[in-house]
């Protein structure tokens, strides 16, 4: 399914019939507004091992506290929201929203505040709440000063996971905590290939796996100002940098596992677990996954951070919103006031590999890997992510997606930053 990311767009061209619903204007059978007040229901894309692990814990936590209401598990498949993202618009058209759904900071709820799609979650916003979150994310989903959304945990997205078995049995020195260099990682890459191994791990049924891989190498080669500059209107997104980055992707894509086209990423993380194929550059969500499958960090896998971003932190932070008018609002607000718990926060994170984002939840409980995410978490510099939809507009994110497809085929840098350029300025 095509993943069409514009809501405010969409909105337009069906009549605004969301907005009509929203005001109250809608009689439409499962229209929201209404007052079910026995279910709630809950829309996310976490369907993988980790992910389903992970939102039972925000159930239950939400569950704990306010029994007898039933929740409703209205998740779709496709990582990255790319099957999801398209039901969603769907459902938001037709007036029918879930009370609750998954989103991230920055652009990406922007177009639901824009479009008058969210309800106003400021309650939640109690002062202990407040003061635990750093003040850049809690603006992240504010608009005149108002909240319109609740964070559960911060993703680091620039992490390159190995299986340290497989690159020690290909000769290939197992790379350190940070100075791993792109060359480095190519000349690695080609040494496991001589060796037979399928050097790279690629879920590319998920676009947005591939998508995060050109990601993580243009961080490599613009470093963190120069990605604060591109993603905000001031950089070219066909410069000599990105060139490069883009050339080095389609590199790395030369050492692909040839059935990427079939895998999501959960079975190319999978794949890695099981010592098929040796590196992942992927999200750390991709670290809940490796321990639901039974891999042993610092035996069976290793990480480092991508090549060329030590010091950079690209989080992606998943956030619950509401609907404008849900159809359960009481218990949507009770559903968001459980998110940002301590207790909701450590329980949900541990499952899913990310860091809570309040930082007053004691995380040595967490994995080792989990505790220094959460120290550079406090101190890299922290980048948002045009993949995640946080940097940059829906359309723009749209047509990223539309182009690595094609990049994916035609390798054509030339071709391939120059509609990324003309993408930003449209
Ligand atoms: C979300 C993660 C999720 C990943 C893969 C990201 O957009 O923030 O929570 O695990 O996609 O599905």
């Amino acid at each position: 399914m095509k993943r069409t990311r514009n809501i405010t767009a969409a909105l337009l061209a069906g009549g605004l019939t969301l907005a009509l619903a929203a005001c109250g204007g809608s009689s439409a059978p499962g229209a929201s507004g209404g007052s079910d007040s026995k279910n709630l229901e809950v829309f996310s894309w976490w369907t993988s091992g980790s992910e389903s692990a992970a939102l039972k814990a925000m159930f239950d936590g939400y569950s704990k506290a306010n029994p007898g209401i039933n929740v409703v598990n209205g998740a779709v498949a496709g990582g990255g929201g790319s099957n999801a993202q398209a039901v969603l618009q769907t459902r938001l058209q037709g007036g029918n929203p879930p009370d609750i759904w998954q989103t991230h900071p920055g652009a990406a709820i922007k177009q639901y505040i824009d479009a008058g799609l969210v309800g106003d979650t400021s309650s939640v916003y109690i002062d202990e709440v407040k003061a635990a979150i750093p003040k850049d994310l809690v603006d992240a989903i504010s608009a005149d000063g108002k909240q319109y959304g609740v964070s559960a945990g911060a993703h680091r997205g620039n992490v390159l996971w190995f299986n340290k078995q497989l690159l020690q049995k290909a000769g290939v020195a197992v790379p350190g905590p940070s100075g791993y260099s792109t060359e480095t990682f190519l000349a690695d890459l080609a040494k496991l290939k001589s060796a037979g191994v399928v050097p790279l791990c690629l879920g590319g049924k998920d676009t947005f796996a591939i998508a995060e891989l050109f990601e993580n190498t243009l961080l490599g080669s613009l470093g963190a100002d120069g990605w604060k500059q591109l993603t905000t209107g001031g950089g070219k997104w066909d410069s000599d940098k990105v060139k490069v980055a883009a050339d080095n992707t389609a590199k790395m894509l030369q050492y692909a596992d040839p059935d990427a086209s079939a895998l999501s990423w959960d079975q190319a993380t999978k794949k890695l677990a099981a010592g098929s194929c040796a590196f992942e550059s992927m999200g750390d969500w991709a670290y809940g996954e490796l321990v639901k499958d039974g891999a042993k960090a610092g035996e069976t896998f290793g990480y480092t951070n991508h090549p060329g971003t030590d010091g950079t932190f690209v989080a992606v932070v998943d956030t619950m919103v509401m609907a404008k008018n849900a159809k359960n609002p009481t218990q949507a607000e009770k559903f968001l006031e459980a998110v940002a718990s301590k207790e909701v926060q450590l329980a949900f994170n541990k499952e899913k590999g990310s860091v809570p984002l309040r930082t007053d939840v004691d995380v040595s409980s967490l994995s080792a890997y989990q505790q220094q995410a959460a120290k550079s978490f406090a101190s890299d510099a922290i980048v948002q992510s045009v993949v995640h939809g946080e940097a940059m507009n829906p359309q723009f994110g749209q047509a990223l997606f539309d182009a690595v497809t094609q990049f994916t085929q035609s390798k054509d840098v030339n071709g391939f930053t120059q509609a990324l350029a003309n993408a930003a300025q449209s």
